[in-house]
């Protein structure tokens, strides 16, 4: 049955449509923090990062990386390819912040030699706990060859994002990949890649363009994140 609501996440909704393998994807204005703890409604929120996830989604395609991403249809929504999603947050950073730089218990802004790439399982009732390799096999997340393809593909997406976003005067501090298997089981990009899951500073002033500004109660959202709209859709066309 076409337009059947068959999942709903705090940013998203998922619907059926006549095509089989081809769903709809419906961005939400509702902005959450701390694992849903905290919840509010940003009018034009959803529009925004639909549009933004799908210049993105098109120029990782543009340059080989292969996603669940068919097409944006409107406003708020896109049409995606159905995966089976594997159950974890893949978070790629250069520049230390977060929940990285807590956890070090060191100041954030520390640039990396090299990308750190990490693993949390999507559990929201665990709080998304962070896990390495062996933990990743152990819930039979993913099998060790996946985990490479995870992240060799993690860190392409990386090399192209951070390429595009320093076009755009933007530092890409860190962001979360979500992944998915198609219908041939091969590894492919999922979700969404928005301000609501990347930190994003400007390279000048350092400003934080990305859900930092609620999470830390900073800035206003909408200007931060049509600020990266505006700034995605000169170079992205
Ligand atoms: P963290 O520093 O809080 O671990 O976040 C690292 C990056 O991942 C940051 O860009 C925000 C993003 N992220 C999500 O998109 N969803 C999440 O649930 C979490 C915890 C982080």
């Amino acid at each position: 049955m076409a337009n059947e609501l068959i999942y709903e996440g705090k940013a998203k909704e998922l619907f059926t449509t006549e095509k089989e393998g081809v769903l709809r994807a419906k961005y939400k204005d509702d902005a959450t923090a701390l694992n849903g703890g905290r919840k509010e409604v940003f009018a034009g929120k959803g529009k925004r990062n639909n549009t933004i996830t799908s210049l993105i989604f098109r120029y990782l395609k543009a340059h080989g990386i292969p996603s669940h991403f068919i097409e944006q249809i409107s406003e708020t929504e896109q049409l995606i390819r159905k995966v089976e999603i594997i159950p974890l947050e893949v978070v790629v950073r250069n520049v230390l912040a977060g929940s990285l730089a807590k956890r070090l218990g060191r100041p954030e802004g520390e640039k990396m030699d090299t990308p750190i790439v990490e693993f949390y399982f999507k559990n929201d009732a665990l709080d998304d706990p962070f896990i390495n390799d062996d933990h990743v096999v152990f819930l039979g997340a993913c099998d060790r060859k996946e985990i490479e393809t995870l992240k060799a593909l993690a860190l392409n997406v990386n090399e192209k994002l951070q390429e595009l976003f320093s076009e755009i005067g933007i530092t890409l501090v860190d962001f979360k990949l979500e992944f998915g298997r198609d219908e041939t089981g091969a590894i492919i990009l999922a979700d969404e890649i928005s301000p609501d899951t990347c930190r994003l500073w400007d390279k000048e002033t350092k400003e934080k363009l990305d859900k930092d500004v609620f999470r830390r109660n900073i800035g206003n959202l909408i200007t931060v994140y049509d600020e990266v709209l505006n700034r995605l859709m000169e170079v992205v066309k």
